[in-house]
């Protein structure tokens, strides 16, 4: 199994919803490139996940996962160090997912922030459904039958990989308990007198039913006092109340992406929905034209007129794509009214279609080859689907459903 395995193992999914542009790039594929190189990577499209926002009109999902392969390939995802794979070839998530929905506390789903946030955000869609609330779960199964403990993802997907460490952690308190473990510590519980043993049972209750995280430290407080619990009691109870037993799924952390906010062309964050995006396979003379109509300081009417780089949208793309003397140039150009906006801009179109002009190329190899892209899935697949199913076995095991 995984948890035994020395090495690190990384986990990472993204949804099918489209093509990707330089926000992706920068924000996660470049991330990835560099987990590669270090550690055992599973990446895979999340075609289940998009169905869960996307299942009244799924044409895109499917108009979108092989594009989205070769974009991964095509920015120098290795199929040589990585495996990549499509989340539905590997029905054994499905199956994970089930089986971890029968000890999952509903309040744990309705408390992620996303159920809420996702539904005011996407208001054009129902998504009072069950497979939304129950994404997060999917997305627990995803890295649990891989026993991966790296789970690179952003900002707003880290209370999944919370999540994900709490139905480990509940799960190996269920099903991995030696022998005689629970009949220890209902021993332990009663030597800290009547009063405190119904404490501890109460805090305990409230952090397995509603995954109250303060339920967990006031225990940890109420241990620590108990004097006439002799030390190997107080461990003892402190494994029962975080799920102690033996590990049979591993908790995996977060490895929170180093916050890239690649600017979009109108200096907010690059994003499909705010229609400020360049694809990573967008024509040059569309990347040309793109950047040269992007806004800039407002109040720069004219050439002569000086400029404010601060609140120059411009600015933000030499923050990622400039070294200090061009930047320099730039905010002295831009303030005396030296230099114009066409030329200020001429240097990120220059670092934009350099960078862009390996990815593409390597795009159209893999455009002209389906059917290499095919087989690279498919390996990918077959890699996961084993890995998978010694974790869902063993699952299966522990559960009792082995007959
Ligand atoms: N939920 C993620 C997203 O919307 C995609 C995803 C699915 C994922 N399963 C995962 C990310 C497992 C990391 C690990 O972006
Ligand atoms: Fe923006 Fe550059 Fe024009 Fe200044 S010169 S306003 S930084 S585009």
């Amino acid at each position: 199994m995984a948890s035994i395995n020395s090495t690190s193992r990384v986990l990472s999914g993204m949804r099918p919803t489209g093509r990707l542009h330089l926000g992706h790039y920068h924000g996660v594929l470049k991330n990835w490139i560099r987990l590669q190189q270090e550690f055992d990577c599973y990446f895979f499209v999340a075609d289940w996940h998009a169905l869960t926002t996307h299942y009244e009109d799924p044409h895109i999902i499917a108009e979108s996962v092989w594009e989205m392969v070769i974009d991964w390939l095509a920015a120098g995802v290795n199929p040589g160090s990585a495996q990549l794979f499509i989340q539905s070839h590997v029905p054994e998530h499905a199956e994970l997912h089930l089986l971890l929905s029968m000890l999952t506390p509903l309040g744990w789903l309705e408390r992620v922030p996303s159920y809420k946030d996702q539904q005011e955000k996407l208001r054009e869609r129902d998504l009072a459904t069950y497979g939304f609330l129950g994404y997060p779960l999917l997305q627990s199964a995803d890295i649990l039958i891989y026993g991966a403990d790296k789970v690179p993802v952003g900002e707003d997907q880290v209370a999944h990989v919370e999540l994900t460490r709490e139905v480990a952690r509940r799960f190996n308190h269920l099903y991995g308990r030696e022998q005689g473990y629970e009949a220890a510590a209902e021993a332990a519980i009663k030597k800290m007198g009547k009063k405190n043993a119904k404490l501890y049972r109460e805090l305990l209750k409230r952090y397995q039913e509603q995954g109250d995280h303060q339920a967990v430290e006031v225990a940890q407080a109420l241990l620590a006092e108990q004097q006439n619990l002799a030390l190997s009691d107080r461990e003892r109870l402190l494994g029962f109340l975080e799920g102690g037993g033996r590990m049979i799924l591993t908790e995996p952390s977060a490895l929170l992406s180093p916050a890239s906010k690649m600017p979009g062309l109108d200096g907010q964050k690059m994003s499909k929905s705010y229609h400020n995006t360049i694809s990573l396979r967008e024509a040059p003379e569309d990347v040309q034209e793109k950047l040269r109509t992007m806004p800039t300081d407002p109040a720069r009417v004219r050439r002569t007129d000086p400029g404010n780089p601060d609140v120059c949208p411009v600015w933000q793309l030499h923050q990622v794509y400039s070294d200090d003397t061009q930047k320099a140039w730039v905010r002295e150009g831009c303030s005396s009214a030296g230099i114009g906006c066409l030329e200020c801009k001429q240097l990120i179109i220059d670092s934009v279609l350099a960078e862009l002009k390996p990815i593409q190329e390597r795009a159209r190899d893999y455009e002209r080859d389906p059917g290499r892209v095919r087989a690279i899935i498919h390996e990918g697949s077959e890699v996961a689907r084993d890995v998978a199913r010694q974790t869902l076995d063993e699952v299966r095991q522990v559960m009792g459903l082995k007959y």
